[in-house]
């Protein structure tokens, strides 16, 4: 904490607080308002957060003037390049990026972890053959607390360690097998010979009848785009995470409230409606009309895969994801003709006032869509995708909150505006 502080002065009543100013090791600093209402009798108003932090973090750094993204310091541009999905998840969890032999132990601790208790099964089979995945899979994960009641003892460092293991491992294993339900496939079982998302990959493809021919091409996008949507600080699924995490819950329902709160088409359910707007808008001569609508609010209509809380320049995610498009679809030889209009719509926003004076551009879901279908996962798994990437953060991020001193739980104020007080009448009377 540095020693500089704000004087809040209220002059009507002379109530004044002296509030120290909290920093980091980068990022604006922050007023922290702890004593603000027993000093001056006010509270703060931020409906959405737009102006407050709410905690101490040192997992992941956004500068979004600068479309700057880092996971513990290390710049996502390098981390795309060099790195692997579970090598980042190591990172965002412990804060440094593993050791030969380090990576190896976590690779075993994961790759033995990924079995899921045959119960669950049956509990996939309660549910309806065209339910929702991610409905599934928030209802699945949170089930897992049935299971590992014995471990849920979260004073003990150990056992929160396991419990983040267990999620990241079989978060794929209850995907797929939510996926493989839906279409009345038969469940894969976990191969151990195959590395994090080829072994995902083959949960959710491999028949019994034959062999599964992968192309490695998709399993490196895949890797990618698991690295892109690791973790992003406190967004909103985080944010629940942490403040269902701040009364003392379980790992397991912290991570199916976040699982929920990513379901949002404002947060992850973006890629499945970015791809059904692109359907809907069928050919690139339709996105005037489609840029319009946006642009009108009664319409109740917006781009989907645009605009972002903290990015008011380009989401450096959307840039990295926007090359691997035409890359991935090159090399798996798909020609997809809702990539022009994709591109179309893209520069088409981009040009266009609305958009530029609201500092709104394409955001991590508006290519990744694109992606998915081209590895031919099904549009509404697409969220499911983001699920299994953003565990590592949840994880990480519950982890960190354990170790916080500073951690209380999560219980914000309210400005109330309904009646006040007043007798109740007898209803026969009303
Ligand atoms: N299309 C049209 N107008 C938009 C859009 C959009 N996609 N996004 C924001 N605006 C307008 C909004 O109407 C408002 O206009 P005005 O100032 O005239 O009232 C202005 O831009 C500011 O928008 P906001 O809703 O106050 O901004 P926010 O920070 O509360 O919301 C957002 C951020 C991401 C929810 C929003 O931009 C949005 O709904 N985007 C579409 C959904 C989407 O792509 N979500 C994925 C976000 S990135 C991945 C993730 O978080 O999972």
């Amino acid at each position: 904490m540095s020693e500089k502080t704000v004087q809040i002065v209220d002059p009507a009543s002379s109530a004044k607080a002296e509030l120290p100013v909290v920093t980091g090791t980068l990022g604006d600093p922050a007023i922290d308002i702890g004593k603000l209402n027993r000093e001056t009798g006010y509270y703060t108003f931020d409906p959405g957060f737009m102006a407050t932090a709410s905690t101490r973090s040192s997992v992941t750094f956004i500068d979004g003037d600068k479309g700057v993204l880092l996971y513990r310091g290390y710049p996502i541009e390098q981390l795309a390049k060099h790195s692997s999905f579970l090598e980042v998840a190591y990172l965002l969890i412990k804060g440094e990026l593993p050791k030969p032999a380090e990576f190896s132990a976590f690779e075993h601790q994961i790759t033995h972890h990924t079995m899921m208790h045959e119960s669950l099964k049956n509990f996939l089979h309660g549910f309806h053959h065209d339910a929702h995945p991610m409905a599934m899979l928030c209802a699945s994960i949170a089930s897992l607390s049935a299971f590992y009641h014995d471990t849920l003892d979260l004073s003990d460092p150990e056992q929160r360690q396991l419990a983040a293991i267990r999620l990241i491992a079989k978060m794929p294993t209850i995907a797929a097998a939510a996926y493989r339900y839906s279409i009345g496939w038969p469940v894969r079982y976990p191969r151990n010979n195959l590395e994090y998302v080829t072994r995902f990959l083959h949960m959710m493809y491999e028949v019994p009848s034959e062999p599964l021919d992968l192309n490695p091409v998709a399993a490196k996008a895949l890797d990618l785009l698991f690295i892109l949507h690791a973790d992003h600080e406190q967004n909103a699924s985080t944010s629940t995470v942490r403040l269902v995490g701040s009364t003392g819950a379980n790992p397991y329902a912290c991570v199916a409230a976040g699982i929920a709160a990513l379901w949002g088409p404002a947060h992850g359910g973006a890629n499945e409606a970015v791809l059904k707007m692109l359907e809907e808008i069928g050919d690139a001569k339709h996105v005037g009309r489609a840029v319009e609508r946006a642009k009108d609010k009664e319409s109740g209509f917006r781009l989907m895969g645009f605009g972002h809380r903290v990015y008011k320049n380009f989401d450096p995610r959307a840039t990295i994801i926007r090359d691997m498009c035409h890359k991935v679809l090159a090399d798996l030889h798909v020609n997809d003709p809702l990539l022009d209009v994709a591109m179309e719509l893209e520069e088409a926003a981009l040009k266009d006032d609305y958009f530029v004076e609201r500092k709104l551009y394409p955001n991590v879901d508006f290519y990744s869509g694109i992606i998915y279908k081209a590895l031919k996962i099904p549009t509404d798994m697409f969220t499911v995708m983001f699920a299994i990437a953003r565990t590592a953060g949840w994880v990480a991020h519950w982890l960190e909150q354990h170790t916080d001193a500073d951690t209380r739980i999560g219980r914000p104020r309210q400005i109330y505006c309904g009646p006040v007080e007043r007798d109740y009448v007898d209803r026969a009377r009303r």
